[in-house]
């Protein structure tokens, strides 16, 4: 294996042929919790990450990021929260409009989470469609609803036996390479909801730290632990093939 310890990542992300990362942002509300701050604080700071990972991201030249926003599940937390969120999103669309050269996508439901994030959401997509790079955002977003959405969208078609190319085709990231780095913040190890159909191959990388703390050099070494996995598929490593 090819010693990476003194490359630059940008050719790391080469080399390892990464070209999509998935981030479940998690911790903002412990983060600020630990400061004594209200949780909406978290957010507002893990906001302030988002737009810097992102951006760093596409400087390495990852090609498609993936970011969970809110969950299907995250409706049950304090109004108060909730609408803290929502209004941080909007601000967000707006800014979004200003990022060159990205094409923005939403995963899930949002016009379900009231018309103004909908129609937001929906005229971001079509004014940066064709964008080199794309950032997904999951927003009231559920990977058995998405699932779901897809059987259902295949049933309106007419069709009475599916495949595995009919989902992928039917699901919210159609036409996006399926994610080759899962990244989740703030200690927790589990998936959340998140990418289901799609991670089936992922490689995952668990930090502990709190969303709003993780910076560029933790992107460096999520990338770096990745360039060091063995991916087989259920295969064997290149190297072990018999002819
Ligand atoms: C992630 O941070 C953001 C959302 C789920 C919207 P959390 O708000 O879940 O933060 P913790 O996990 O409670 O610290
Ligand atoms: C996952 O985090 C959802 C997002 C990051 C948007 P949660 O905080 O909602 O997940 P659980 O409740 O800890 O599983
Ligand atoms: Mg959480």
């Amino acid at each position: 294996m090819t010693d990476i310890s003194n490359m630059a990542v940008r050719e790391i992300v080469q080399q390892s042929e990464l070209k999509h990362i998935a981030f479940i942002m998690d911790g903002n509300g412990r983060w600020a919790k630990n400061k004594g701050l209200p949780r909406e604080f978290g957010h507002r700071a893990g906001a302030e990450t988002f737009k810097k990972v992102l951006r760093y991201c596409r400087k390495i030249g990852i090609s498609v990021v993936t970011v969970y926003a809110f969950s299907t599940e995250n409706i049950k937390r304090p109004k108060r929260e909730v609408e803290a969120i929502f209004s941080l999103l909007l601000d967000y669309i707006e800014e979004a409009r200003d990022e060159d050269g990205v094409e923005f996508c939403f995963l899930g439901d949002p016009a379900a989470l009231g018309e103004d994030i909908g129609k937001k959401a929906r005229a971001l997509e079509e004014d940066t469609r064709g964008g080199a790079h794309r950032v997904n955002i999951a927003l009231n977003y559920g990977g058995r609803a998405e699932i779901v959405h897809a059987v259902n969208e295949l049933i309106k078609q007419g069709k009475t036996e599916i495949s595995e190319d009919d989902i992928s085709a039917n699901i919210y990231t159609k036409g996006c390479p399926d994610p080759d780095l899962v990244v989740r913040t703030g200690k927790e190890t589990r998936i959340s909801n998140f990418l289901l159909w799609q991670s089936a191959y992922s490689e995952f990388y668990f930090s502990d730290a709190m969303w709003p703390d993780f910076s560029a050099d933790d992107v460096d070494a999520a990338i770096r632990d990745f360039a060091g996995r063995s991916r087989r598929w259920g295969g064997l490593d290149k190297n072990e093939t018999r002819k």
